[in-house]
């Protein structure tokens, strides 16, 4: 395992296999290595059941399930760690290898350094204030570039700064497959650019946007990229070295972890910023970004968090990897098996009367799509459909997710948003029928 949680006195994760329900058998093309009932047998909430239907959390996009590995490690911190930071006792200093361990995690996650990683409550939080100190050095006329596919986690932050004389450039779809339109983002980058904020994945429609390319184009007219990697980090490995963005942000609830959030900034782009920070805190990278006592038994839980991913690889091939080669087997075989997943979703949604999927459909183009599919369908509201899916034990959410820029965009937003299905690698084909099924019967 490359399990290592920092806390010497049995804060180490283990993982417990929970018995005793209704397993859906896999019916999928998987490939053979690709375990799902061992993954299944990892997350005890899915022995939930609502009005006696086995639950299908189909509601990843909006926050993930937990592994028990990632439970007993939030729980060992509470009971054998718990202490604030830099004292001189062993609870003290075991915190300190704790954070020092979850920040080593994140850096194996993301293909970076240590101190390059900061925590923080959630995404949106650490966004502000990185927009926040990237305000304190514009000059009136310096532009920033967002787009209509985004979260507004990675739009308002940067709109806010608006107010010290910042021109905001939104970038346009291609509404026909819900791609973004990298001819109107070239057309609005110009020397005046200061920052590309760009997401690496819808949490709508699920498109995945070609980063390092964006990257490139951005870095060409001296630009800053800030990536929201939020909605691709539970689908995808993720390099900023190869993609080369300056920011990346993502949170660990969305894959697997706890409710916190993490930005990567390259060294000397976070240490060139003046983050608003109190006196006595540390100038130190990456501590100056994290303000005031941080969620420690959370990062804990996102030490697990990064280890359940990687011990994905580890059971298929029956050894232990680095953690990093751990990682990136991990998500070629989450990768494959949730193509195989996201395309019986969308042939069998193609199938049920009445019904508009909203993003690309085409199968040959599935390697830009994460399996989050959003649908409208005739005669009915998202949320009519989402509470009667509800109802039968299938989690979906109806609404804009904060895509708002989008559903405006489409049309949709006025009439209740989309009804969005978001697949991870622990769905199965099983839900996929129950779901598709009721979907029939709504249609009829
Ligand atoms: C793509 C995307 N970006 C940003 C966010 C905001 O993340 P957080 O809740 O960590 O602030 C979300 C949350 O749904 C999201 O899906």
């Amino acid at each position: 395992m490359p399990s290592n949680t920092g806390c010497t006195d049995g804060c180490a994760s283990s993982i417990i296999h929970f018995e005793g329900y209704a397993m859906s058998a896999p019916t999928t093309q998987a490939p053979a290595s690709f375990d799902i009932q061992w993954v299944r047998q990892q997350f005890p909430a899915f022995a939930r059941k609502v009005n006696g239907y086995p639950a299908a959390f189909l509601d990843g996009p909006g926050g993930t399930q937990v592994p028990q590995s990632v439970i007993d490690a939030i729980s060992n911190y509470l009971v054998r760690c718990n202490a604030n930071t830099h004292g001189q006792f062993a609870t003290a200093r075991e915190s300190d290898e704790v954070i020092a361990a979850a920040h080593q995690a994140m850096a194996d996650f993301l293909n970076c350094d240590a101190d390059e990683v900061a925590f923080g409550p959630n995404m949106t939080t650490l966004t502000l204030a990185l927009s926040r100190a990237i305000g304190r050095t514009l000059k009136t006329g310096d532009e920033i570039v967002v787009t209509t596919l985004d979260h507004s986690a990675n739009v308002s932050p940067w709109v806010a700064l608006e107010e010290l004389g910042a021109k905001i450039r939104k970038v346009d779809i291609n509404v026909e497959d819900c791609t973004l339109n990298l001819d109107d983002l070239k057309s609005k980058l110009n020397e005046h650019t200061r920052v590309v904020a760009v997401g690496y994945a819808s949490n709508a429609v699920g498109t995945i946007n070609p980063v390092a390319e964006i990257t490139r184009l951005a870095h060409e007219v001296g630009a800053l990229v800030f990536i929201d990697a939020v909605h691709y980090a539970p689908h995808g490995l993720i390099d900023v070295r190869a993609i080369d963005c300056d920011f990346l942000a993502c949170s660990p609830y969305k894959f697997f972890g706890p409710h916190s959030g993490v930005l990567y900034g390259k060294r000397e782009k976070l240490g060139a910023l003046k983050p608003y920070k109190v006196r006595p805190a540390s100038n130190e990278l990456p501590h100056a970004w994290e303000t005031g006592t941080q969620n420690h038994e959370c990062m804990a839980g996102v030490l697990a968090a990064v280890d359940y991913i990687a011990s994905i690889a580890e059971h298929a091939s029956g050894e232990g990897l680095d953690r990093r080669a751990a990682l990136k087997k991990s998500y070629e075989l989450i990768r494959s098996y949730e193509r195989s997943i996201t395309a019986t979703l969308l042939r069998g949604l193609a199938d049920v009367p009445g019904i508009t999927i909203y993003g690309i459909t085409d199968p040959k183009r599935i390697d830009r799509h994460v399996g989050t599919v959003s649908i409208r369908m005739k005669n009915r509201t998202p949320q009519e459909i989402a509470t009667h899916l509800g109802n039968k034990g299938l989690f979906t959410w109806d609404g804009n997710f904060y895509a708002l820029d989008l559903t405006e965009r489409l049309g949709v937003e006025e009439s209740g948003g989309v009804l969005r299905i978001g697949l991870v690698h622990y769905n199965t084909e099983d839900e996929i029928g129950r779901l598709l099924g009721e979907l029939r019967i709504l249609a009829l």
